[in-house]
């Protein structure tokens, strides 16, 4: 019988939702003048999210590290070959094919900003606005591979991968748990992106 862990950490978690309510604001927003600060203080904040998941990714607790969970092509393609065949390979934290989308997903989370930003002062022609949307859609497909991956892997390994996004427990080793869920850190998180909404909005 395997205990009940804690495995993701309040900041990885609050990471994660804001990004979701994030990612759904600016692609809402997207194509509406009206809307347009809206969709520029979401593509901010996650930009800061991105900045923030780079230093938590070499910083954070033990399944947010960077070296916990990115592998090799060879592992990624191991992991979905065992998803396919079975027995499915397990992993506590990130699956190495995850782990490639997580990296993927922060790239596209710096860049597309970059680029909506580049269009919002017209500082160069159409190529930026077209380049900013083709990230878009980019970061939007690959969205949809990742929540492809979140309900086979939940499916596979009978657990609900969602919902231990949001509580931040799963079934595992206890020795695999995480000792603190850096919960002060979260709340600093919380007011920062307050804080990048007020600015957005008034400048
Ligand atoms: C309602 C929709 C979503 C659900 C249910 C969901 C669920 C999850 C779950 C379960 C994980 C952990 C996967 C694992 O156990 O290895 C995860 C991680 C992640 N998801 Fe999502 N996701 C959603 C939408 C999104 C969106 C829209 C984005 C990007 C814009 C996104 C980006 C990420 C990232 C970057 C991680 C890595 C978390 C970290 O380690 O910091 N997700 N998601
Ligand atoms: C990851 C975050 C972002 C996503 C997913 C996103 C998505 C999109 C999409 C899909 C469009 C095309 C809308 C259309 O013409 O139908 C668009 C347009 C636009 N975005 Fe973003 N955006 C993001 C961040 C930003 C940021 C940070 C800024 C500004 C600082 C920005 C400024 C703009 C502007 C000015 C346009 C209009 C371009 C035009 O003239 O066609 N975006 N965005």
């Amino acid at each position: 019988m395997k205990d009940k862990i804690l495995v993701w950490d309040w900041p990885t978690r609050v990471f994660h939702w804001l990004l979701v309510a994030c990612f759904a604001g600016s692609w809402i927003t997207s194509g509406s003048d009206r809307y347009l600060l809206i969709h520029v203080s979401c593509g901010y904040t996650i930009f800061a999210l991105m900045v923030f998941r780079l230093l938590w990714g070499l910083a954070g607790s033990r399944h947010a590290r960077f070296a916990s969970f990115l592998r090799g092509p060879g592992a990624a393609v191991g992991y979905v070959r065992s998803l396919l065949r079975g027995p499915a390979a397990h992993f506590t934290g990130h699956n190495p094919a995850g782990g490639w989308a997580i990296a993927l997903m922060i790239v596209l989370g710096l860049i597309t900003p970059i680029f909506g930003w580049i269009t919002y002062n017209e500082w160069t022609g159409d190529w930026a606005a077209e380049t900013h949307e083709t990230l878009a859609w980019a970061f939007l497909i690959l969205v949809g591979l990742h929540l492809l991956g979140v309900i086979v892997g939940s499916v596979a390994h009978r657990e609900n991968l969602a919902a231990a996004m949001l509580s931040g427990f799963k079934r595992g080793d206890a020795t695999e748990a995480i000792p603190r869920a850096y919960g002060w850190l979260a709340l600093v998180m919380l007011i920062g992106v307050g804080l990048l909404w007020w600015w957005s909005m008034s400048v």
